[in-house]
Parts: C-alpha cells; structure tokens; sequence
C-alpha cells in the first residue's frame, strides 16, 4: 500500500509520552491513530497505560489497505477499547472529534496521486497547494478531528517547516499551539532518509514552541504567526539578516529558468572532443550541474549539445540541418528520439524543452539545481546551453553580471537561500526557480542596479529602459 513505513518502538514510545505529558487519558476520552497501519501506535498506547495503571482511553484506528485492517483487528482482537475501521481518512464526511490524535501519515508526494485523486484533494483541502504531499491532508484533516483542547502528535517529514507548498499548512498551524518540534535523528526510520520531525500540537491559542534540534539543544521560540518558514528557528533562532526590502532578484533578470531537458542527453550530449567535424556548425558548449565544479569566478565545458533550434528557438525543418538531420535519422538514434512521450505533441526530433534561445544565448549566471551551498557562475559569453541540471539566470543587462555574482555569492544571500530552499533528500539545498526569482536584493545594492540598468539600457542598440522594466511572470 502506498506510503507504509513501520513506526520503530522507540519513537513510538516517545510520541506517546509526548500524547500524555500534560494530561493523562480517561477511559470515556476518544484517541485516533490515522493510518494505524497494524497498529505500532495503538500498542504503544496500551503499553504506556499498562505501565501507567491507567484504564486505556476509547482508541480508533483508521486504515485503508484490507491487510493492514485485518492484521489490527486480529492482534488488538482481546482489547475491546479498540476499534479499527477500514476507512479513508481523507474522506471529509467524517465529523467525529476526539481528545487525543497521534499517528505516522504517509508521505506520498503529489507526483505519485492520479489526476482525480489530485483534483479531489484540491477542491476538499486547504494545503493541497502546489507540490503538496499526502502527510500535509493527513496534518490538516487531524486538526479538524481534534477537539477543543485536544492533543495532537504526528511524525513527518520536518520540511513542511520550510517548504514553500506546505504554507497553508503553517498557517493554520499558526492559529493553535504548536508546543513541541522535535528533529529526529536521521537514522530514525532505519535506511529511509526523510528528515523526520514529531510535532506536538494542542488546540489551543498560540503560545511558545520547544524546539529540539537533531543534536539535542532545547530552545523555546515564537513561530511565526504567518505561515511563514521556520527555517531559522530551527537552525539558530536568528532570522537571516537578509531581511526583504521589496526588490527581489526577479525585477532584475529577464529569465531564472532550468535548463534544457533535451529527453534524450545521449543523443544530443557528447564530450566536445567527440563532435564529428560535420556537426560542429550545430555544437554548443554545455554544462551540467555535476559539472559545475570549478571556483564560481571561472567556468569550464568540456561537453557539448547538438541544437537543432535556430537562434530564435525555432526548430529547424529537418530539410535544413543538412548533416545533424542525417545523424537524427540513423535508425538506433531515431528510434530512440521517438520513444519520448514529447513526440506526442511535438516534432520526432525535437528537445523535450522549449528552447527560448534568445535568452539562452545571453550573458547570464549558472548554479547547480542541488548544491551543499549554493554558488552562481558567470557565463560573461553567454554561449553555454545550461542542462536540466543547472539553473540559470539572464540579467536584464549583461553589465550586472559580476555585481550580480557577487552579491548571490555573498554569505548574506547564501544564508537566505539555506532559510528558503527546499532540501533533497541527502539535505543538500533543491534551487528552484520560483525560490532564486524571491531572492531580496538589499535597497543599497538595489539602487546600484538600478543604477546600472538605467546607463546600459540605453545602449547601443537603442533598447528602451521600460521595454526592459516589465516585470517577471
Ligand atoms: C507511514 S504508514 C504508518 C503505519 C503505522 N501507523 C505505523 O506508524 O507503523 C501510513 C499508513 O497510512 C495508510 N494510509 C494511506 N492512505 C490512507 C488513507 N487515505 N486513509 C487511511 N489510511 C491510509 C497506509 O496504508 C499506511 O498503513
């Protein structure tokens, strides 16, 4: 079944604790474990109340997979508090309350839900926004099952403290009393890595957070009343210096895109030195992410890609590219182009990107799409065609290239982009376009900028400062 990872004893054990801390439960109060799974939460609450001497409290377990619900009700068969319902526990019908909720939900991300699936989700949950994940449901559909002055303890992935698509989430969170937010040792659920966090939460008005961080230092903190990140609580308390002062990166660059995804990178992708002669004229240097190794000031291709695109981002009739239509012809090349599921909607031997050419053959920035820290590369020729590894950004003019550089390279931005960025799953920092477009540009290096667009827009070739003005989309 989708999304079944075991919750191991220990952190079982600690979550419980956790449940009971402030009031221990009456045998007429109502528990909920959603997604009990076989049950590694309702067991852990009857060893803690027999341990406890207390009498178990009305316990509910929810799941989905036929053969979890058989294998809960067998084992907890001689426990009549309990009662395992084969349910979904997205379903929105349900309107029972209860005093205490504590469970694992399952991560299951959007790319993994069926168009009906995502469009029911969407039209029923607040925080099935942008890239939401099934935990998200699970954390808002506990809060509205948990009653007035209610307890409520999941374990998750801790990313929905920082991620941009889980905001609604922090948000409503922001209207209760988070108490707890606990980092678990990354070893916690064995092999799987996924950054697991225990959040304690009470429906309460808001009040101080314990933070406790994967090293065990405890810090009591206001989370933010906005749904916004929480990234800097959890690293240092301290907010980035890099406060937004209104500008951002993207009122200064006329693209911040992935590079291309040509679907087929060993067709069009080879070392430079391996370009036969007669395809030189359709060569372009190439960089991938992985390549991205040099100090940020210098940069280096040794590979090259085959565009069959003009300058403008046409693709070229197969007519006209002469040796590279006879090298996309082979058969083996050919077949290969044409399994792509692009070729559906567009030319057999096309890139599975668009190719906005124009501005990829600018002067711009390159960074690499997953990085420990990130760094921007300069490009001042702008001849290298990025990869869909790499990120690259087009300064409205090439004079803030270096400026540009220099100031993401700086240790204020970098420590901006560590507080906003999404994390992979080895913890190194996902760029994404939508982050690096949000970038704040602090007012004196704005107007330095703005500075320098307003002498070199005006130039030589008679471009007007409003053309280049427009904002982003
Ligand atoms: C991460 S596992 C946790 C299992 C168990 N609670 C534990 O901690 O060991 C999540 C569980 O949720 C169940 N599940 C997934 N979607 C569900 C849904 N919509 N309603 C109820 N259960 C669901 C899965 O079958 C799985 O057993």
């Amino acid at each position: 079944m989708r999304g079944f990872v075991q919750t191991p004893p220990n952190v079982v054990d600690q979550m419980v604790a956790m449940l009971f801390r402030d009031r221990r439960p009456s045998p007429s109060d109502r528990l909920l474990d959603p997604g009990c799974g076989p049950g590694a939460f309702i067991a852990g609450v009857l060893r803690w109340c027999a341990r406890e001497g207390v009498e178990p409290p009305q316990i509910v377990g929810i799941e989905l997979d036929p053969a979890h619900v058989t294998s809960a009700r067998e084992r907890f068969r001689n426990d009549p508090c309990v009662c395992i319902r084969g349910a979904d526990f997205l379903d929105c019908q349900n309107q029972d309350r209860y005093d205490f909720i504590i469970g694992n939900p399952p991560y299951v991300s959007i790319l993994q839900l069926s168009e009906q699936e995502r469009a029911y989700y969407k039209s029923s949950f607040v925080t099935a926004t942008g890239r939401f994940d099934l935990y998200m449901l699970f954390f808002e559909q506990a809060i509205r099952l948990l009653d007035a002055r209610g307890t409520l303890v999941l374990v998750t992935p801790e990313k929905y403290a920082y991620v941009a698509s889980a905001g609604r989430l922090r948000q409503k969170l922001a209207g209760l009393h988070v108490t707890d937010f606990v980092l678990l040792d990354e070893s916690a659920f064995g092999s799987l890595t996924t950054y697991p966090a225990i959040t304690r939460v009470r429906h309460s008005p808001p009040g101080p957070c314990r933070i406790t961080t994967r090293g065990g230092a405890e810090r009591i903190v206001n989370l933010p009343s906005d749904g916004a990140s929480w990234r800097f609580h959890l690293r240092d308390g301290r907010p980035s210096l890099l406060t937004p002062s209104g500008e951002t990166l993207r009122e200064f660059c006329d693209r911040i895109s992935c590079g291309i995804a040509t679907g087929a990178d060993r067709v069009f992708v080879m070392p430079s030195d391996h370009v036969p002669a007669r395809l030189e004229k359709f060569a372009w240097p190439t960089i991938s992410g992985r390549q991205l190794t040099m100090a940020p000031e210098r940069i280096a291709t040794t590979s090259s890609i085959l565009v069959p695109y003009d300058r403008q981002g046409d693709l070229l009739p197969l007519a006209e590219l002469e040796e590279l239509g006879e090298y996309l012809r082979t058969p083996a090349i050919a077949l290969r182009l044409r399994a792509r599921s692009c070729v559906a909607r567009k030319p057999w031997y096309s890139f599975h990107d668009s190719v906005p050419m124009r501005d990829l053959v600018r002067p711009k920035l390159i960074c690499k799409d997953i990085c420990a820290e990130a760094s921007f590369w300069i490009d001042s020729k702008g001849e290298i065609i990025p990869g869909h590894s790499a990120y690259y950004l087009v300064p409205r003019v090439a004079a803030l290239l270096e400026p540009m550089a220099h100031y993401l390279n700086s240790s204020l931005v970098r420590s901006w982009l560590r507080d906003h960025s999404q994390r992979a799953a080895n913890g190194f920092l996902r760029n994404q376009s939508t982050i690096l477009k949000q970038v704040p540009i602090i007012s004196e290096v704005a107007r330095d900028w703005r500075q320098l667009l307003g002498e070199h827009s005006l130039s030589a070739d008679g471009d007007s400062l409003a053309v280049h003005l427009e904002p982003l989309p």
